[in-house]
């Protein structure tokens, strides 16, 4: 059968805004040094006003964001970072990449890190904490907050999925010493490729990703230590900037479609995690728990909508996993999960009466096949 629900749909994006981006893309290619530059900063400008921080800095990738901040507050060698195991791949492997270890603990029914099991997990060796606001819910950051102060180890907060999301009435990426954005075509706001940010109100940590991000130079001549190359593109740059006059109204319409969803599906059968009154969830993924997940994928695949898991393979049971040492039932909540989750179309594209087919197809499935 063919797809007539796509899971998303970046050439309707596209084609709604063709016209302003070919504007974009001339006026920026002909106006400026390509890298670096006045779209840079304002980007920067506009994400730091967003989040309420002192600090932003445009980056090449969520990715990078998450290990110049575990870098800069001072992870190594042999050090451990506390992390949920049912994060996309990248939380992980960048406390890999430093040479590392996860300390995963598992999480909540709403998907979050369960803050509870954090002080247990921590050792000599925690050098940080990394929740995941995953699906685009804030973590519980009063308590994970409460924890870190209590032990002195650095928050970074992986906020690859929730710009806009909020606890408390504050935003993700403002709570912990580095917030850490991916704008992944994927994402809520995304470019036109690779793109990411981190938030900040350290001085010293924004200095010096600025450095870091740009080969370690300091200035045209100087470095003071050796860098990367991790920064955005200023085109990048240019079409993020125009995009985040749209972030809203992004936001709105995928909550829209959040509340058809939890209106309509059947209760009884369907898992969804309930948005609290202190949280405001920009539903960078809608997540069902389910019995018969599979089967049911299959059956929307058959009548035309297509779905998405994130993620099939906890983090500690991929095969890149194995020096680490975990086995089968070690984190009980993330492997039921795994095996449950289901992650419906909620892009801002698609129309009220798509939404009810789709809750409509699932009810009867329930009913009728389940
Ligand atoms: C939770 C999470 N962390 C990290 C990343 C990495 O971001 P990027 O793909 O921009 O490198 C992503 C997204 O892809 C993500 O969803």
């Amino acid at each position: 059968m063919k797809i007539k629900i796509p899971y998303v749909n970046l050439s309707k994006q596209w084609a709604s805004e063709r016209k302003d981006l070919l504007k974009i893309i001339d006026n920026t290619l002909g106006n400026s040094s390509w890298i670096g530059g006045e779209h840079i900063q304002l980007f920067e400008n506009n994400i730091r006003k967003l989040c309420g921080t002192k600090y932003c800095v445009a980056l090449n990738s969520g990715t990078d964001a998450l290990v110049l901040a575990l870098k800069l507050v001072g992870v190594k060698k042999g050090d451990e970072v506390i992390t949920p195991p049912n994060s996309f791949i990248a939380s992980t492997a960048v406390i890999d990449h430093l040479g590392a270890i996860p300390k995963f603990v598992d999480v909540l029914d709403d998907q979050n890190i369960d803050p509870s099991l954090i002080q247990e997990a921590i050792s000599k060796k925690t050098k940080a904490i990394m929740p995941v606001h995953l699906t685009g819910r804030v973590c519980q950051m009063d308590k994970i907050l409460h924890i870190s102060k209590q032990n002195n180890i650095p928050v970074i907060e992986d906020a690859a999925q929730a710009i806009g999301s909020k606890f408390n009435n504050k935003m993700s990426g403002s709570f912990g010493k580095v917030g850490c954005f991916s704008a992944h075509p994927l994402k809520n706001l995304n470019a036109v490729g690779d793109g990411g940010y981190l938030t900040t109100n350290d001085f010293n940590i924004y200095s010096k990703v600025k450095d870091l991000i740009n080969h370690g130079m300091t200035n045209r001549n100087r470095v003071n230590r050796f860098g990367f190359v991790s920064r955005m593109d200023t085109l990048q740059a240019a079409i993020l900037n125009f995009r985040l006059k749209k972030l809203n109204n992004v936001i709105k319409l995928r909550r829209r479609n959040a509340k058809i969803y939890m209106k309509n599906l059947n209760k009884d059968k369907i898992f969804i995690p309930k948005e609290k009154e202190n949280e405001f969830n920009t539903y960078h993924t809608f997540v069902i728990q389910i019995k018969k997940r599979n089967k049911l994928k299959n059956f929307l695949e058959n009548q035309g909508i297509a779905t998405a898991i994130h993620y099939p393979i906890p983090i500690h049971l991929q095969p890149a996993s194995k020096k680490f040492g975990h086995r089968r039932n070690s984190f009980i909540n993330t492997e039921k999960q795994s095996k449950e989750i289901l992650t419906l179309p909620i892009n801002q594209n698609l129309k009220k009466d798509e939404i009810y087919k789709i809750c409509e197809k699932i009810n009867y499935f329930y009913k009728y096949e389940g």
